[in-house]
This record gives structure tokens, sequence and C-alpha cells, in this order.
């Protein structure tokens, strides 16, 4: 019976296995309820009395290695298979990097949640437009200059497919599809034929709202730039607003914002004026409404857009509009807890 126990002893000291199923073979066949080593401990019984001790030592240890030596096999494989042998699993992991928000698209965030607690929607449209969206439907006579290839990107004449030169285009799309009351917020990339440099590209981004319903005033239009103003470049913030002309609004405004960096005293940036320009508005034309099919004698209406790439600067001092275009991270990390 010992010669049986040693000789199993080194067999099961040299055993090997390449994968799991063999492993498991082994396990049945010695340590199984039919494996040898039970067949030895059914043999016990008829073990001598005076051995029995010496014997049922030797039997229980040889199960002990036996048990060990085919976990330790086992071991093996798994560590092998991982491939995480000499990886500390409890360390803590280094910091994952983070990315940021693009500067253009917090403040775009920004600009829209303002204006959405007055209760305006989101609305969007297309950046490949026709001609009466851009501009005709918008009371641009035939020969007005922004219809011109100097400033329009032109993909097909007659009839004209062109890159939308303002979000403006979006208020003509609501208009027709739907009825006043209307209050919309309208963010988008726009595209214009102008030669880059620091202070022009050939896309930038606009925000563009309008608001129409049964008596809506100039008054309506001021109050809700001055609650614009104030939420984003903060209370003291003071505005003004300087006649203009656009083709779709009548009367129309420029509105300029106290400049924040001088305190309104005058400084390089404003130029000296202690203002500086942030948008275009005016109380929608009436032709703009016909076009689109809302009666101008029952309803009126006040439109306003601004250039994002415009405010961003105002409120981080980007100084060369090409940056938003170009990833560099070294410009976008600047913006992690923005
Ligand atoms: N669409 C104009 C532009 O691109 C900006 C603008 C001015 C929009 C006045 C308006 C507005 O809605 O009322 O320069």
């Amino acid at each position: 019976m010992i010669d049986k126990i040693n000789l199993l002893k080194s067999e099961i000291n040299g055993l090997s296995a390449a994968n799991e199923a063999e492993v498991e073979a082994l396990r049945v066949k010695y340590l199984s309820k039919k494996g040898e080593i039970s067949l030895l401990f059914n043999d016990f019984r008829t073990v001598p009395a005076d051995q029995k001790k010496a014997i049922g030592q030797a039997l229980n240890d040889l199960k002990n290695f036996a048990t060990e030596r085919i976990n330790s096999l086992r071991d093996a494989l798994a560590s092998v298979d991982s491939g995480l042998d000499g990886i500390d699993l409890t360390r803590t992991p280094a910091p994952i990097k983070l990315g940021s928000r693009h500067p253009l698209s917090i403040v775009r965030e920004e600009i829209i949640s303002i204006f959405r607690r007055l209760g305006f929607n989101i609305a969007e449209g297309p950046e490949i437009e026709d001609d009466w969206h851009v501009f005709e439907s918008l009371n641009f006579a035939a020969d007005h200059p922004a219809r011109d290839m100097q400033d329009t990107f032109f993909i097909q004449r007659s009839p004209d497919v062109l890159l939308r030169t303002h979000t403006s285009s979006v208020q003509t799309r609501v208009m027709e599809n739907s009825r006043p009351p209307i209050r919309i917020i309208c963010p988008g990339r726009v595209y214009r034929n102008e030669a880059i440099s620091a202070r022009a590209h050939c896309f930038f981004h606009q925000v563009e709202a309008l608001y129409i319903d049964k008596n809506v005033s100039f008054a309506d239009l001021r109050q809700t730039l001055l609650y614009f103003a104030r939420e984003m470049f903060g209370p003291d913030t003071k505005i003004r607003l300087r006649p203009s002309y656009f083709p779709f609004t009548e009367p129309s405004a420029e509105m300029d914002i106290s400049c924040d960096l001088c305190g309104g005293k005058g400084c390089s940036f404003c130029k000296g004026t202690g203002w500086v320009e942030i948008l275009g508005c005016g109380m929608v034309d009436p032709n703009v409404l016909e076009a689109c099919g809302i009666d101008s004698k029952v309803y009126s209406g006040f439109a306003l857009g601004m250039g994002i790439e415009r405010i961003t600067n105002l409120k981080y001092r980007v100084k060369d509009l090409r940056m938003f275009s170009e990833n560099d991270v070294r410009f976008l990390e600047e913006f992690i807890d923005a």
C-alpha cells in the first residue's frame, strides 16, 4: 500500500496540463469518487490495524498533495491566459485624460439655455439651401450684394443651390410650416466666401431667435435683449441699440454691450468707445411674414441674430478666429474647466 501511495505521489508530481480540459481530466482521474486516490481509500479497510495510523496519514497527505498540485496547474493556466502576470489589479489606475467641450459648443449651449428660460425652442434647418429660404423670402432685392458670388458659395445655378450665409433661413422654414405663436432659437453653421484670416473665416456659427405673436413690440425685443445680455455677460451689463438696416427687419438695429474689459471707460478692445457690437435685430418686416403665409395685419414679431464666435471672443478673448477650427489640443485644453 505504502509503495502504491509513493508511486502515485511521484506520478502526480510530474503531471502537466496544456488547458483547462486537461486539468479537469486529471482531477477526475485522481480525485473524483472513482478516482485512483479514492480507490486507495476503499482499500484502506484491508490494512492491518497496526499500520492503519501510518497509512491513513500517508493517504491523507497524498490526497492533499494531489489537490494542491491540480489546483496549481489550473492557476498557472489562468495566469498565462489572462496575461495578468506581474500586474497588480488592486493599484489605483492612472487618471484618464478626459476631453473638453469646444468653446463654441460651450457658448452655444449657454446662449440656448438663456433663451430656453424665456420659452424659446430650438429649431434647425439645412446648411445646403435654396435662394428662396436664404434671400428671396427674407426680402433681399434681386440685386442685393449678399447674393453675389463674392459672398455666397453656390453649389449649383438656376435653380440656385447654395450654402446658407446666415441662420435667418431657418426663420422662413419654421414660419412656412407652423402658425404663431412662434418662439424659436436656431443655432447653426453658416458659410461665406471670405478669405481666411484672424478676423474672418469661410465658415462660422450663428444663433437666430424669432418671436411671432399678436402684439409683439419693439419693447419686447429690447427687454429680451437686455435679459440676454445680463445673463450672458453679467448683471451690470448695459446695452444700447443703434439704428441699422437688414432687408428682413423694419426697423432694424444693432446692439452693443458695455465693454466689460474697461467697464465702459474706453480701451483698445472697444476702440475707445466703451461699447462693443454683438448682434443684429429688428421687427420682422411685414413682407417676410406675408411671404411665409402669416397675416401681417394680425401678427408681428422680432428677430435677432448673433455670431457665436463673436460672443465667444468677448467671453474668452480668443484673438484668432482660426483657432476655433484648427483642433489644436493645447487650445482646446484651456476650456476643460469652462
Ligand atoms: N442674418 C444677419 C447676418 O447674418 C444677422 C441678423 C440681423 C439676424 C438682424 C436677424 C436680424 O434675425 O433681425 O448678418
